[in-house]
């Protein structure tokens, strides 16, 4: 079923700790001081409310992502590039066992408009849902406030590359990009550029440690370059990514500072198969059939390498590609 129309999404009255409830087809939404309360016909799951949070800013801000987004090991949703499915147990092998998993189908901007209303309903004004615990407070309690500037922020997504003419800045104190504590040892410096005569205007060069040292966000891939289907997606990472990501293709690693550990599951079923720690140099290819979630106990840099070849879920999905990227 594909819900195409809601008219109201989220109720007027605020409950008895301040904040508004939202329902959207058969599912609906409720927060108290700690939780978000998920209800759909059959069933029902809480989940803390910072962590709830930082994983509908991160679904809102990627457009749901690439394949499934999963806030844990109950809900979440899944991109069908026009329409996203909402979802409890899909992914979760004893509620399908059970029977009591349960999806419904939602056009994307539909799905966009009830999780962008929760946000800035059910952030409070200290909270920044896109930082990292130590940087953040606030997200529990009675409502307090709203932050609508950490929740808008601009996403980076480069056109050709940052830093070329016309495209994405470079990140500078004067626009509000100082470098963050966990990376005052990163040089400043920035390539010099020799171009041949008449390419001046063609040639850039940038410093992306320096880039990323001035990241404010954690766990948000900025598209920095693009060349047809391939996307540099460098992020930096502190704590923990706030979602599962379900693979719809193949992904690279690139860890290019520090360290994180990655446990990886089976993306059907959440069964553990490997847990992974990259350091400094390591480079991994994320299967095309697994559901991943990094831990970073220092903020770190990560370079996620994506192709963005819109029929590779459907060659995934029909067995020809294999789910890896290397014959070894
Ligand atoms: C991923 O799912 O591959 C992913 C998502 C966000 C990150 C890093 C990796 O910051
Ligand atoms: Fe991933």
């Amino acid at each position: 079923m594909t819900t195409g129309t809601v008219p109201e999404l989220g109720s007027i009255e605020p409950n008895q700790h301040g904040y508004r409830d939202f329902a959207l087809g058969k599912f609906s939404f409720r927060r108290d001081e700690y939780f978000a309360h998920v209800r759909w016909p059959n069933g029902s799951h809480m989940i803390a409310v910072d962590a709830f949070l930082r994983a509908v800013q991160r679904d809102v801000a990627w457009g749901f992502f690439y394949g499934i987004v999963n806030f844990d090991a109950v809900i979440g949703t899944v991109n069908h590039y026009g329409t996203v499915d909402l979802f409890a147990g899909r992914f979760n092998a004893q509620y399908r066992q059970a029977g009591l998993d349960y999806s419904e189908n939602f056009k994307t901007d539909v799905i966009s408009r009830l999780f962008e209303a929760i946000l800035a309903d059910w952030t409070n004004a200290p909270f920044d849902p896109f930082a990292a615990p130590e940087e953040t407070s606030g997200a529990f309690g009675p409502k307090n406030g709203s932050n609508k500037e950490a929740i808008s922020r601009h996403r980076v997504t480069a056109k050709r590359m940052i830093g070329a003419p016309g495209d994405e800045p470079v990140r500078t104190d004067d626009n509000g990009f100082p470098v963050n504590r966990h990376f005052t040892d990163v040089p400043q410096d920035a390539p010099e550029v020799h171009a041949e005569p008449g390419f001046e205007h063609e040639v850039v060069s940038v410093n992306l440690f320096a880039y990323l040292s001035r990241s404010d966000v954690t766990w948000n891939p900025s598209v920095v370059s693009v060349c047809k289907n391939s996307l540099y997606c460098p992020t930096t990472e502190e704590y923990v990514l706030p979602v599962i990501h379900g693979n719809d293709r193949v992904e690279w690693f690139v860890q290019l500072s520090d360290e994180i550990t990655w446990e990886v599951s089976d993306r059907e079923t959440g069964r553990p198969r490997a847990r992974v720690t990259m350091k400094a140099g390591d480079v991994a290819a994320m299967p095309a059939d697994i559901r991943h979630q990094g831990f970073s106990k220092k903020r770190s840099m990560l370079l996620v390498w994506e192709n963005a070849n819109p029929d590779l879920p459907k060659r995934y999905e029909r067995g020809e590609l294999p789910p890896y990227p290397v014959e070894f």
